[in-house]
Formats: structure tokens, sequence, C-alpha cells
């Protein structure tokens, strides 16, 4: 089993290519499992619905998305690629206020068995600029979504942190998400061939 994550803000083209790469693997018949965070399975996305319309504060914030997390990763059966659309750098990234949550959320990502710690994290890097045009053109966001645009720069720079912290043997990559989502698709491919995760 590899384990890879997508990480990223509102509009920086996470899931679009989610999307790519699961019609690449499937048509190299390459085995993956994709899931998402937070859900990812038929309890947990009952509980994605509630936690993303939440008022919930921060702390217990922290706590709901790594209970849902742990509760994933106990049922989680999978060989091949398992790839996450979110997984504990978004809590790091969006939750982290205080220099002692910061520590909490440091804790819980080491509760994480190493099995599941992503040899390679994709966090896409947009600017402003292109944040606001892609916003501009597209329709509604969920109350989470919402509740969380005006604080990018903060957002953006938690993941940038994230980039400097070694979890294990996770390799971070950095991706300009204002590319085009052909390129962005080919350089995830090399990547994934360069860290031999696939052929
Ligand atoms: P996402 O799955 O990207 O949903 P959408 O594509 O509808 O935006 O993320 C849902 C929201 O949850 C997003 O605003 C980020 C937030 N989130 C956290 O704040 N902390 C977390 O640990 C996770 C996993 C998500």
């Amino acid at each position: 089993m590899h384990v890879i994550s997508f990480e990223g803000f509102e509009y920086s083209g996470k899931s679009t290519q989610i999307a790519l790469l699961k019609k690449y693997f499937s048509k190299q018949k390459i085995v993956s499992t994709f899931t998402r965070e937070p859900g990812g399975n038929k309890d947990l996305e009952k509980i994605r619905k509630i936690i993303l319309q939440s008022d919930f504060d921060n702390l217990s914030l922290i706590l709901f998305f790594f209970a849902s997390r742990f509760s994933l990763l106990s049922t989680l059966n999978s060989n091949g690629i398992v790839v996450f659309d979110r997984f504990f750098d978004s809590t790091y990234a969006y939750q982290n206020y205080t220099s002692r949550d910061r520590e909490l959320i440091l804790n819980l990502i080491k509760q994480v068995h190493k099995k599941y710690i992503p040899r390679l994290t994709f966090y896409f890097k947009m600017n402003k600029k292109t944040l606001l045009e892609r916003k501009n053109k597209r329709g509604a966001q969920n109350k989470f979504d919402k509740k969380y645009l005006g604080e990018f720069s903060r957002i953006q720079k938690n993941y940038n942190d994230l980039s400097k912290i070694k979890i294990n043997k996770r390799i971070f990559i950095t991706i300009d998400a204002s590319q085009s989502k052909e390129l962005i698709h080919q350089e995830i491919i090399e990547n994934l061939k360069k860290w031999k995760l696939i052929k």
C-alpha cells in the first residue's frame, strides 16, 4: 500500500486533479482507493454533513476532525494506492489558532500509524489573484468554505509551514495551482513515477 494526499485551498483545483488521477489509474489498471475527509465512508459521510454545517469552536473541531480521521483509518483496508482528498494537514492548516492547539495537532498527527503517513502530499499553492478569479467564476460554496475564505493568507502560511515540517518519510510537493490542469496532471504523474509509486 502507498498513501498519497491532496491538499489546498478552495478553488485550487484539487478536486479536478483527483478526478484526473482516478481516470488515469483506471486506464492504467492501477489498483487504488480514493477517500476524502471529513467523511470517507458511509457513517462518516453523515458526520461530514454535520461538521461542515456546524459552528463548533476550534478545539472541538480539531477533535472532531481527528476522531473522524482515526475512525476512517481503522476501517481502511486497502491495497494499491490510497488517495486522500485532504488529510491531517488540513487540520493543521485550517484549525490552527493558538500555539497550544498547534502542539495538540502535531501530537495527534504522531498518533497516525506510520503506514498511513503519505509518501507524497501534493499541495496546490495559489495566489490571491487566481483565487479571486476562480471564486467569481464559480458558484456556491458550503458554509465551511465561506467561513475560511477570508483566512486565505493564514491558511496558506500554515501549509507553507507544513512543507518544512518533517513527518516520517513524507515528501511534501508544492504545485503552482495557477498552471493549466493538463500541466498539473503531468507533474503529478511524473512525481508518482519519480518516487516509484507507479511505473
Ligand atoms: P473539501 O473536502 O475541500 O470540500 P469542498 O470541496 O466542498 O470545499 O473541504 C471541506 C472543508 O473542510 C474545507 O473548508 C476545509 C475543511 N477542513 C478543515 O477545516 N479541517 C480538516 O481537517 C479537514 C479535513 C477539512
